[in-house]
């Protein structure tokens, strides 16, 4: 069954708007399951330069299209290993880009003049029925960066979206509101240019979860903070570090100073998990249960501690394998930040 039929005929409307407006050339701000995507015509070069200069991107870092579905695939990827079928067969829809040859219709202006391309089925019912109705009325794919300004935290609610990008979107683009995003950190991405599958960036689905459904051990490469530490200049050359621009070293970064596993102290910002406790004058910021929650505050508890004008948060990294190894590379590239 067709997504739209889940939602409600209201929200279908406005999806259809949606995907008209895409297909005029405008952009669309849509919620997925990791973060708010900031949504223009895969094929249109102008509506793609205007995602550049809305977040104040450099132009040669690649965009993910996202698709409704992994039939869709091979309109921009060609040369398809099979383990990349195989891990869009167990984790689509979901929070995985997978990074393919590309295909002919995936021109410079998404790929920032790299052979490869980035494709994304994305795990929400909102993101979904809009990537039906866009391809309904001839659509190919949604290329979509985090809705934030270049190195900002990305958003995870309207809200914040509009606190982001508000002031440079046109009044012809669109913000869907879908509240909040369950995930709450950026897709895995995994380069399937190779004889096996390798991490480029860590997210929800994990080293492991791949491991068990490929029965093969999966490299993992660039910026790996899997320890909690940033080492991104070592041992990768700038061409590397490009290609995942959420790998470079400064990224995810609030205003405030980010600092890791330190003691805090009376005025700092604390997000920590729920068993630590706060201690006299510190600003507690987020107390998540669970190393899944806590990656789906984390970018609002950050975004929180500027709106309360706080200087520094601390914030004490989970340890564990799972998303907590998302949670301390985007810790790790936060706190470098400033
Ligand atoms: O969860 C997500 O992936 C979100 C939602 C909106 O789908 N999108 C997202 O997009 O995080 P963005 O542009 O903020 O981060 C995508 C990362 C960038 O660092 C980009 O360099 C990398 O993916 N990327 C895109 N295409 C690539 C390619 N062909 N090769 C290597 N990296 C690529
Ligand atoms: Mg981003």
């Amino acid at each position: 069954m067709s997504k739209s039929h889940y939602l409600s005929n209201c929200i279908a409307d406005t999806l259809r708007g949606a995907a008209a407006n895409l297909a005029v050339g405008n952009l669309v701000v849509f919620p997925t399951e990791t973060v708010y995507g900031l949504g223009a015509d895969a094929c249109n070069g102008d509506a793609v330069a205007r995602i550049y200069s809305v977040k104040g991107r450099p132009l040669d870092h690649p965009l993910i299209v996202h698709v409704s579905s992994m039939q869709r695939m091979g309109d921009w990827a060609e040369d398809i290993p099979e383990y990349a079928i195989k891990l869009a067969n167990d984790f689509w829809p979901g929070p995985m880009t997978l990074v393919l040859k590309r295909s002919l219709l995936t021109k410079n202006f998404i790929t920032g003049g790299q052979e490869t391309v980035g494709v994304r089925v994305p795990d929400h019912d909102v993101a979904l029925a809009l990537l039906e109705a866009f391809e309904n009325i001839g659509g190919k794919g949604i290329a979509a960066p985090s809705a934030n300004r270049f190195g900002q935290v990305s958003p995870t609610t309207a809200a914040a979206v509009v606190e982001e990008i508000g002031e440079y979107l046109d009044s012809s683009d669109q913000i869907i509101d879908g509240g909040t995003c369950a995930v709450g950190v950026e897709s895995t991405i995994i380069d399937c240019t190779g004889d096996a599958p390798r991490i480029l960036r860590p997210g929800a689905i994990t080293s492991m979860m791949i491991e068990m459904s490929m029965g093969i051990q999966v490299a993992k490469t660039i910026g790996s903070s899997y320890g909690g530490v940033v080492n991104n200049s070592a041992g990768v050359n700038s061409d590397e570090i490009i290609r995942v621009s959420g790998s470079l070293e400064n990224h995810y970064a609030p205003a405030a100073k980010v600092l890791l596993c330190e003691t805090p102290t009376p005025g700092q910002g604390f997000i920590a998990h729920a068993n630590m406790e706060t201690p006299a004058g510190v600003v507690r910021l987020a107390s998540p249960q669970s190393d899944e929650e806590f990656a789906q505050i984390l970018y609002s508890a950050l975004r929180q501690a500027d709106a309360q004008g706080l200087k520094e948060v601390v914030v004490m990294q989970p340890i564990g394998i799972g998303i907590a190894v998302a949670i301390r590379d985007r810790l790790a590239r936060a706190a470098n930040g400033r």
